[in-house]
């Protein structure tokens, strides 16, 4: 029988303001999904947190994208924003973006990660968490796990993974999909993969016969919502151990503080700092984004575990790193690349602010349209030219 691990991760409420979460919203989805297990529907569960989000950790045998699963999912959220009401935390419910559950909680808010598989003899499964930053955050990590074998001797030195493995990638704004192969096509996984608020990986597999080894989140809020209504924290699940990467070489790029769009009202980049969970309370500048991972073992569908993978002194480096490069970034105050570019400003409060002085702007003394288009009709006829 197949085991199916499902992660799906949601704010509905941060205390205080979006640093963290209360207690008792965790032991409102534990509530939630302990009766779930009782009814036969879960095997099994955990509720993790990074940050603000809640991330309900479940493994059942009903497959990907099933609507009891999805359902529950809504249902403890909802139970959830109603603590979060109870408690006056703030932003509750902020991640529900639909009036009521239609079968799938994807589109809806909430993201999510789920990955099918068929239990071997021992299952180390990986799965990580972030807060303050979005699901292109996977992106450079991702890569260096699955096609760098200056992070993964694996690709070099295990049989089972040197035929390489595929990476589908989403184009989240025009939502279409493509599958390109690593090693021989990973310039061209690069020139995507590299502009992370666009091109997400959604999936990658291990070539030799197809089997899913790492799922992400790739649900962006402000592209549902049509407006900056919170940052689209993601989710990765990271399928471990022999003939896939080894659980070390899945955690070492986040020793490398990577910067990452989606700090202080989802406007800066920042760098995101591996932590402890107990420790992943962003406050400083609403951040540095944080990253956990919690580390399982499944048996027979049964979660054991977790283990705080980043509670190690291994990792003390980076978040010193982070910690660093938070610094500088910071200097920079409202200025790029601190601030992200106009196209991606474009879903936050700025526009509001651009708009009051709208009517303010004249014609400026630069070129006008009209010489610039006789400047490039000029080039295209020398580019022809020269052909
Ligand atoms: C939340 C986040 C925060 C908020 C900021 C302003 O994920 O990134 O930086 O954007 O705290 O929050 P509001 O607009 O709720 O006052
Ligand atoms: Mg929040
Ligand atoms: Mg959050």
């Amino acid at each position: 029988m197949k085991t199916t691990l499902s992660v799906i991760k949601a704010d509905v409420g941060g205390m205080v303001g979006h640093s963290s979460i209360h207690h008792d919203l965790v032991h409102c989805a534990e509530d939630a999904l302990e009766s779930a297990k009782k009814s036969g529907l879960l095997a099994d569960y955990r509720v993790q947190w990074v940050g603000d989000d809640i991330g309900l950790v479940m493994t059942h045998h009903k497959g990907e994208e099933n609507e009891d699963i999805h359902r529950l999912a809504w249902e403890t959220f909802e139970a959830c924003t109603k603590e979060a009401e109870r408690l006056h935390l703030y932003g509750a419910g902020q991640d529900l973006l639909a009036e009521s559950f239609s079968g799938n909680v994807r589109g809806a808010g909430p993201g999510v990660a789920e990955m099918e598989f068929e239990e071997r003899p021992s299952e180390p499964m990986l799965v990580f968490l972030a807060d303050k930053t979005s699901p292109g955050a996977w992106n450079l990590p991702a890569y260096r796990i699955f096609a760098d074998p200056f992070n993964s001797p694996g690709l070099v030195i295990d049989q089972a993974m040197a035929g390489g493995f595929s990476f589908e990638i989403l184009d989240v704004k025009k939502n279409k999909m493509i599958s390109l192969n690593a090693p021989e096509e990973s310039y061209r996984i690069l020139a995507f993969i590299g502009a992370v608020e666009t091109y997400v990986i959604k999936r990658i597999r291990r070539r030799a016969d197809g089997a899913i080894t790492a799922v992400m989140s790739t649900d962006k809020l402000s592209l549902m919502a049509g407006k900056y209504v919170g940052k689209d924290d993601p989710a990765m699940i990271i399928w471990c151990q022999p003939g896939i990467p080894a659980g070390g070489e899945a955690t070492n790029p986040f020793a490398f503080p990577h910067l990452v769009p989606g700090g202080m009202r989802g406007s800066h980049i920042g760098p995101p700092m591996p932590g402890s969970v107990e420790e992943s309370n962003p406050s400083r500048f609403d951040g540095p984004p944080r990253v956990i991972c919690a580390g399982y073992q499944i048996a027979d569908g049964q979660l054991v575990g977790p283990l705080d993978i980043f509670r190690d002194p291994g990792f003390d480096q980076a978040r010193k790193t982070a910690g660093k490069v938070a610094d500088y970034m910071r200097h920079h105050g409202p200025f790029e690349p601190h601030r992200l570019p106009p196209d991606q400003m474009e879903y936050t409060t700025l526009p509001q602010i651009q708009e009051e002085v709208a009517d303010r702007w004249v014609d400026g003394d630069g070129l006008t349209k009209e010489a610039l288009d006789a400047q490039h009709a000029f080039q295209a006829k020398k580019k022809v030219d020269l052909e």
